[in-house]
Parts: structure tokens; C-alpha cells; sequence
């Protein structure tokens, strides 16, 4: 088990390091990225297999579904899941289609003893099984355990609930964080409360999206009036995780943790949290920040088309709703991260989307200080079976 203290003294002396020599954690040099990954709309099918179907899915937290009967329900790849805690207090996956006709078994979230279908009413119980035929007799004799509900694969871990989309994959929590899981032990996911949702349904490609959760060179510019004020802006620490370290975790420090150098590091404690934020990438599609007082969660989905796509953003609070916070309210925070996102962040990336959805400017550049914009891009596209192409650095600058 991590020692949370010690994790966070570890993030502070690196930070600071990089406070008094003005550094942050860089890539060896910058690189070109083709500009056509956004627009592309067979690379954009290619994703949609190789990226998303074939990876497990993050999908909530266990206080998404706090007691058994509870369920939840997504379609968001084109698969429509039924996710139901059962008596026993196991999260089971389901195909949220009824096996006698297909019928949707569910809508939305809420709290059942059993599931009946609402086309012909049949009856099944929290673990799947068919219980009831209406008016068997007519119906006609069937074998009921061939109609029992389809299984997805599912686990339920440090708080965290993965499901994948086709019933025969096979993962486990463990293995798609690698290195990362005991980070998700020592956030306690499992001791949080929902605070509210947002859809943003955006004409970007999904990972133009994902782009703005990557870097902290933005701050200064774009965020002035927001998370700029108060974050060092082009400061950041950089580290990988998980199988071919595909996930990974920035660092956005705030200015106020300059104060540390003064307290002797003997002296610090968990609250050293209160100077800086994680912002994790879990790949493929998950941004998720973790502060002191809340978790951020963004699920990123494609879209109809390459140039659209869906972000949900779900606001957690760590422990109890009302628990005091020195002043802070959960639903102001929400409030202020969605329109942080909503009218910075993506009001660029659609204007980014804009320009390349015209297909003149073959290559966008990052910096050597977005080093996991650099990574993540060539992890998706060798997801898809491609090899990045280093673009010849001489003519960075010359597009
Ligand atoms: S489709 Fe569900 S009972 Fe007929
Ligand atoms: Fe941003």
C-alpha cells in the first residue's frame, strides 16, 4: 500500500526543483503530429474497433451504484450495457436487450428488486437468470436457462467499475492499470459521493478533446481568468504508467506551493495536496482529476462522424457530501470546472477542429513541454496498427 504522505512529498520536491530552476518535465524534442488523425474518417472506424471496443471501459465509480438493486445504464459505443448490483452486493454487466425480442430492459439509472422486460413482461432476477415467462402457457414450453440475460465481462475494483463490450474479452483491473492500481488503493475511490453531470456533445474529434486535458502550457493564455490565475502555468510533472505505459499522470502545480520551501520537509503532511492536482490520462479515454476534495471523471466517446464527439463529465466528492471544506461548495465546483471546460477548453478545440476539418495544414507541433501528447499520439496510432512518422524536426516551424 502507497504512504499517500510520502507520495505527495515525492510530487512536491520534484516540483519545486522545477520552480527554482524554471523547468517543467519535457519530451527531448518537439514533434510533429499529422493533422490528418482528426479528420481522417477511416482512421477514425479503425479507432472505434481497435481503440475502443477492444479496450475495457471505465464506465463509474462503486457509488454509481450504492446498494443492491441499484442500476445504471450506457450506450455510449454503440452497445447497450445494463449495469445492476445484485443482493449479494456484486456489480453484474448485462446486454441491456431482453433475450426474447431484444427489447431495452432498462433506461437510465435507479432501483429494482428484479428486472421484467416492458414489451412482454418477462421476469428476471438481479443476477440475469429468467425467472418468469407471462402467459407461459401459450408462449409455448422453452428451456429458461437459454434465455437468461447476456453477460458482459465486469469487475468492481479499489472503487472503480470496468466493463467490457464484447462478452468474450478478458481483462482485469490489475492488468490494465499496471503500475497505476495502487495509486486508485490510495485515493479511497470507493469513500465518494456524485455531485452532478454534464454532456458535452462537441464537433471535435475525440482526441482533440482529449488534447486539452494533456498539457499545462495552455494555462497562462487561455485560462486567464480561471484556473490560470491561481495554476504555474508550464509547470508540470510527466509520468507513465500501465502496460506499454499507456496511461499516464500530469502534475498542475499551483503557485501558492512556492510557500512549501519555507516548512521543513519533516513537517509536511497530506495537505501539501492543496498545491497542486493529478490529471490522469487512462487510456483510451478517460480523463480523470484528483484533488483534495473531488474527482473529476471525463469519458470521451467518438462521435457520429470523425469530427464529433461526446464528453461526459461526472463530478465526485471525496467522502461525505457535507462534509465541511473550508467554504467549499461541491455543486459551485462543478459548476466552475464545466464552464472551465465548456468555454475554454473546448470553445478552442472546436475552433482547432474547424481549421483542420480543411485539410491544408498537414502537421500540428508539440512542444518538448507537452511530452504526453507526444506519447499518447503515437500510442493511438499504433493501437491501429500504424507507425508514427517522425517528421523531420530540421522543418518544425515550416508548415
Ligand atoms: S422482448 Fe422482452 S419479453 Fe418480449
Ligand atoms: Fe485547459
Amino acid at each position: 500500500m502507497l504512504n499517500e504522505r510520502d507520495v505527495l512529498a515525492e510530487v512536491v520536491k520534484r516540483a519545486l526543483r522545477h520552480v527554482d530552476a524554471g523547468t517543467t518535465d519535457s519530451a527531448d524534442a518537439p514533434y510533429r503530429h499529422p493533422t490528418w488523425t482528426y479528420t481522417d474518417p477511416e482512421l477514425f472506424e479503425q479507432e472505434k474497433v481497435k481503440i475502443f471496443k477492444e479496450s475495457p471501459q471505465m464506465v463509474g465509480f462503486s457509488c454509481d451504484l450504492p446498494g443492491p438493486g441499484s442500476f445504471t445504464t450506457f450506450d455510449d459505443l454503440g452497445v447497450p450495457v445494463l449495469l445492476v448490483r445484485d443482493n449479494d452486493g456484486k456489480v453484474n454487466a448485462y446486454l441491456n436487450a431482453c433475450p426474447h425480442r431484444g427489447a431495452r430492459l432498462k433506461e437510465g439509472c435507479g432501483k429494482a428488486n428484479s428486472i421484467s422486460c416492458p414489451y412482454h413482461a418477462w421476469g428476471f432476477d438481479l443476477k440475469g437468470k429468467l425467472r418468469t415467462i407471462f402467459k407461459e402457457d401459450s408462449f409455448g414450453r422453452v428451456d429458461k436457462s437459454y434465455y437468461d440475460l447476456v453477460r458482459l465481462p465486469v469487475e468492481e475494483k479499489y472503487g472503480v467499475i470496468y466493463v467490457g463490450l464484447d462478452p468474450d474479452m478478458k481483462f482485469s483491473i490489475d492488468g490494465h492499470l499496471g503500475d497505476l492500481a495502487p495509486y486508485f488503493a490510495m485515493w479511497n475511490l470507493d469513500d465518494m459521493s456524485f455531485v452532478n453531470m454534464h454532456e458535452f456533445h462537441m464537433n471535435t474529434n475525440w482526441k482533440l478533446a482529449l488534447d486539452t486535458f494533456c498539457e499545462g502550457y495552455h494555462f497562462g493564455p487561455l485560462h486567464k481568468d480561471s484556473v490560470g490565475d491561481y495554476t504555474m502555468g508550464n509547470l508540470s510533472l510527466y509520468d507513465r504508467f500501465g502496460p506499454e505505459r499507456r496511461h499516464h499522470r500530469m502534475t498542475f502545480v499551483n503557485v501558492t506551493i512556492a510557500g512549501l520551501k519555507e516548512i521543513p520537509v519533516e513537517q509536511w503532511t497530506t495537505s501539501v495536496f492543496d498545491h497542486f492536482a493529478f490529471v490522469h490520462f487512462i487510456y483510451p479515454n478517460i480523463s480523470l482529476l484528483v484533488s483534495p476534495n473531488a474527482v473529476e471523471f471525463f469519458q470521451l466517446y467518438p462521435g457520429a462522424t470523425v469530427g464529433e464527439h461526446l464528453t461526459r463529465y461526472r463530478c465526485y466528492w471525496r467522502g461525505d457530501l457535507n462534509r465541511p471544506s473550508e467554504g467549499l461548495d461541491p455543486q459551485s465546483h462543478f459548476r466552475f470546472i464545466r464552464d472551465v471546460v465548456d468555454k475554454e477548453d473546448y470553445w478552442v478545440s472546436a475552433n482547432v477542429q474547424k481549421s483542420l476539418n480543411a485539410n491544408i495544414k498537414p502537421y500540428n507541433t508539440f512542444g518538448k513541454n507537452e511530452p504526453s501528447l507526444i506519447d499518447m499520439h503515437k500510442t493511438f496510432l499504433r493501437a491501429v496498427g500504424r507507425t508514427p512518422v517522425e517528421a523531420p524536426l530540421e522543418k518544425v516551424g515550416a508548415d
